[in-house]
């Protein structure tokens, strides 16, 4: 991993840390387990939430097919502007995931089989979980799949079982994975299928 990377989480945890959630990025491990829990999905749109410094968004871009779609949606525009920098053919929208649909239609597309999350959904407010869970849900056909993850002391947090609540509540199948060790902090991942 880019020590220059976990500086720039570490300025940014400090600057917005209720967006950033993280003191480092996420390592290759977790990000081989989303992809792979994700599952291949040929002809999908895929996007993803939250991308920070692209721990997950090479990953993704190491697996794209070339039939599938592929925008990331990232609030932090320091972030957004080096990833682009890094990445120049990669579409990323600046803004808040809550207004995927809008994302969606300046990509010409009106809905998102596979969402990819790096969202610090333990930091977030039930209101803003639930308004971002709920603009998802709306554009996903069914049979699309959401993963994202869960570090595990935020598993045992209020807003964390709440989180747990909020995925149960609108997702018919909703699976944990064991717990990836090598991440920092150790994570475990939620594979929801709508
Ligand atoms: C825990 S970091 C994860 C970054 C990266 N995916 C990783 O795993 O290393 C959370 C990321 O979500 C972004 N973020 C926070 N709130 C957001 C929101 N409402 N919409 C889109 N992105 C958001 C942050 O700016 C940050 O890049």
């Amino acid at each position: 991993m880019a020590h220059g990377h976990t500086r720039m989480f570490i300025r940014q945890l400090l600057k917005n840390p209720s967006e950033t959630g993280a003191i480092m990025p996420s390592s290759r491990k977790l990000a081989a387990r989303m992809l792979e829990l994700s599952g291949p999905a040929p002809d999908s749109v895929v996007a993803e939430y939250g991308p920070g410094t692209g721990a997950f968004t090479r990953a993704i871009l190491d697996a794209l097919q070339p039939d599938q779609k592929f925008f990331c949606v990232e609030i932090n525009e320091d972030f957004a502007r080096r990833l682009r920098k890094e990445t120049p053919d990669l579409s990323v929208h600046v803004g808040c995931a809550s207004r995927i649909a809008e994302y969606l239609k300046e990509e010409g597309l009106d809905h998102v089989d596979r969402v990819i999350s790096g969202l610090p959904w333990a930091v977030f407010p039930d209101g803003l979980q639930r308004k971002i869970l709920d603009a998802m849900i709306a554009v996903m056909p069914k049979g699309g799949v959401f993963v994202t993850f869960a570090y595990l002391q935020g598993l045992i947090m209020p807003s964390g079982r709440l989180f747990r609540k909020n995925l149960g509540r609108r997702f018919p199948d909703v699976r944990k994975s064991g717990v990836v060790w090598e991440n920092v902090p150790p994570a475990i991942v939620y594979r929801c299928e709508k």
